[in-house]
């Protein structure tokens, strides 16, 4: 066990790894990763030097939304496994000191949970429809939907049902959402977390988490329908959508089961609300603590990331919890693709994600190596900051966004529901199966010699039963063979060795003070235009740790001390431009 995982509160300072189960590893030859693959990883897992795996939906679902759509929340998808395989997975972690951390998705379920298709077979008004939004039409006939708020997937947020009324779902159409002011909904949550838990789950990670408590009944569905923005949450806990102060009940009954276990499961919330808010969310009374966001937002840009920074420190002392820094996860285009583009102020992930530039696959100019320089100096500034690291699978590989995957492979309702000019390609990208093998290199397709067949880079062994495996469900392009894990491991300089220092350095350094202060240091040779630096204490009284990252064009010569790791070479008496330099001082 990592000396972190021995304190009841390990996920304060937690290197989490993020999973994306049908993507990881294939252990049956099927085409999709699967929980028995994740287990035979965990060697890999454990010498990477991270402390939690966090796995993304791996319930039986139908698919609408990478999994996110869950008809039961109480199993495995039995094209993932079993429940045996679930308890020998979590076993395997944590024998290896690892802890296991599952996605819960309480905004929505699919639209084949039995409770929906109770529902669809139940007359309105019955309480088989009061566990989820349904609402009558506009018109002469019921014809127009209640109001005209759109899904985050594009269309419109209401489905018709065959006797004429309309359910809401936020996002795709197969995706109904809840309605938490149902008690059934609380005790069926209640009833999967103390599920999971008892199977030794470690924690959560909770899915829209703002998003749980809607008002549709304060005013007309039409007046609530011109609210000025649909999408994002206000700041005053007005909104009829999201970041409702109500929604925090939930995770004060949530927070009673997670004391029920020694030690306490522990949560975190995927909340977008204003950084003012996340706060709430993170309080020990509630979930433990919330993404922070705003450094995966930002630019390579030493402003906005500071910024991010300090605003996450801000979140962690009102919330009396730590934070949480995260890159890239299973929605945002990879970030070595996004450093590896021009960086313009102000236009955050958000734009790039749904930006032709990035996500429709042709038409952009990715400069690989100042993605990849920036992406090594980028592990390092985030891993030496206090509070948890969240690492998305690939990303310790150095992968890009597979940004050209054709039209007609996608899965992800994003590509689905987008037309016109400004359609994007969606979340599949980043969700491309991981390359472990470097010499089961497929070969070039058939139908675009760009992408792979006939292998799979080690991702699925070569046989199901006797024939040969089934492709990969995404299907991965030739270049992946740079980035293989074999081909990473013999190699001294590769990202993946970066991570494995860093991640270690981190926990004997830094990790093991349990210390979560820092210094941000502006100096006469580090200015706040061009370089981030900061200081920690250490293990070592005699020694602080610092950071120091290089944005700007002209070198920062280095401080007197001794270098524990730099992000590039040759290091010289200076620190070049883009590259993260760590160094022990004299207190
Ligand atoms: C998840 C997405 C998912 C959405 C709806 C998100 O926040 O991270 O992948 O599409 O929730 O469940």
């Amino acid at each position: 066990m990592t000396s972190n995982n021995t304190h009841k509160d390990w996920w304060k300072q937690a290197v989490v790894y993020q999973i994306y189960p049908r993507s990881f590893k294939d252990s049956d030859g099927d085409g999709l990763g699967d929980i028995a693959g994740i287990t035979s990883r965990m060697g890999y897992l454990r010498d990477l030097g991270v402390d939690a795996i966090w796995l993304s939906p791996f319930y039986p679902s139908e698919l609408a939304d990478g999994g996110y759509d869950v008809i039961d929340y109480r199993d495995v998808d039995p094209r993932l496994g079993t429940m045996d395989d679930f308890d020998a997975m979590v076993a395997a972690a944590h024998s290896q000191g690892l802890k296991v951390v599952v996605d819960i998705v309480p905004n929505h379920t699919s639209d084949r949970h039995p409770w929906f298709q109770e529902a669809l077979g139940a007359a309105p008004g019955s309480a088989q429809r009061e566990r989820y939004i349904f609402r009558e039409g506009r018109g002469c006939d019921g014809e127009i939907p209640p109001n005209d708020w759109l899904s985050m997937f594009g269309g419109s947020a209401w489905q018709r049902v065959d006797d004429g009324q309309w359910y809401l779902h936020l996002f795709a159409r197969q995706q109904p959402d809840l309605n938490w002011k149902n008690p059934d909904v609380h005790e069926d949550f209640i009833r999967t977390l103390r599920f999971w838990s008892d199977h030794g789950t470690d924690g959560f990670r909770v899915d829209v988490a703002h998003g749980l408590a809607k008002d549709l009944s304060s005013r007309s569905l039409e007046e609530l329908g011109r609210w000025p923005s649909q999408a994002q949450p206000t700041a005053d806990g007005d909104h009829p959508l999201w970041d409702r102060p109500e929604v925090h009940d939930i995770y004060r009954e949530w927070r009673r089961v997670f004391d029920e276990y020694d030690p306490p499961r522990f949560a975190i919330a995927e909340a977008w609300v204003a950084p003012e808010h996340q706060h709430l969310y993170a309080s020990e009374k509630e979930l433990g603590q919330v993404f922070n966001f705003e450094f995966a937002k930002a630019n390579w840009c030493p402003q906005e990331l500071r910024t991010a920074i300090v605003k996450g420190l801000d979140c962690a002392r009102e919330a009396g919890s730590t934070t949480t820094w995260v890159m890239s996860n299973h929605d945002v285009p990879r970030h070595a693709s996004r450093y590896a583009l021009p960086q313009v102020r102000t236009r955050g992930y958000h734009q790039i994600a749904n930006d032709w530039l990035l996500r429709n696959g042709e038409s952009y100019i990715e400069d690989r190596d100042r993605g990849t320089r920036r992406a090594r100096a980028a592990i390092m500034l985030e891993a030496g900051l206090p509070g948890s690291v969240y690492v998305y699978q690939g990303e310790e590989l150095g992968l890009f966004e597979v940004a050209d995957l054709p039209w007609d492979r996608l899965e992800d309702p994003q590509s689905r529901n987008s037309r016109g000019p400004f359609c994007v390609k969606g979340r599949d990208g980043c969700r491309v199966p991981l390359p472990w093998r470097a010499d089961d290199e497929p070969r070039p397709a058939a139908w675009n010699p760009k992408f792979g067949e006939g292998a799979s880079f080690g991702f699925s062994p070569q046989e199901r039963a006797g024939s040969p495996a089934c492709e990969p469900h995404l299907p991965q392009p030739l270049w992946f063979r740079h980035f293989a894990v074999d081909r990473e491991d013999n190699d001294p300089t590769s990202m993946l060795q970066l991570y494995r220092k860093a991640l270690s350095l981190r926990q004997t350094l830094l990790t093991a003070t349990r210390d979560t202060g820092l210094t941000l240091l502006t100096t006469e040779s580090f200015d706040d235009r061009s370089t981030i630096a900061y200081s920690r204490m250490t293990t070592r009284k005699d020694r602080r740790f610092v950071s120091i990252t290089n944005f700007g064009s002209e070198p920062v010569p280095l401080p007197h001390g001794t270098v524990v790791l730099a992000s590039a070479d040759p290091l010289g008496d200076s620190i070049p431009q883009d590259t993260t330099v760590w160094m022990l001082t004299d207190v």
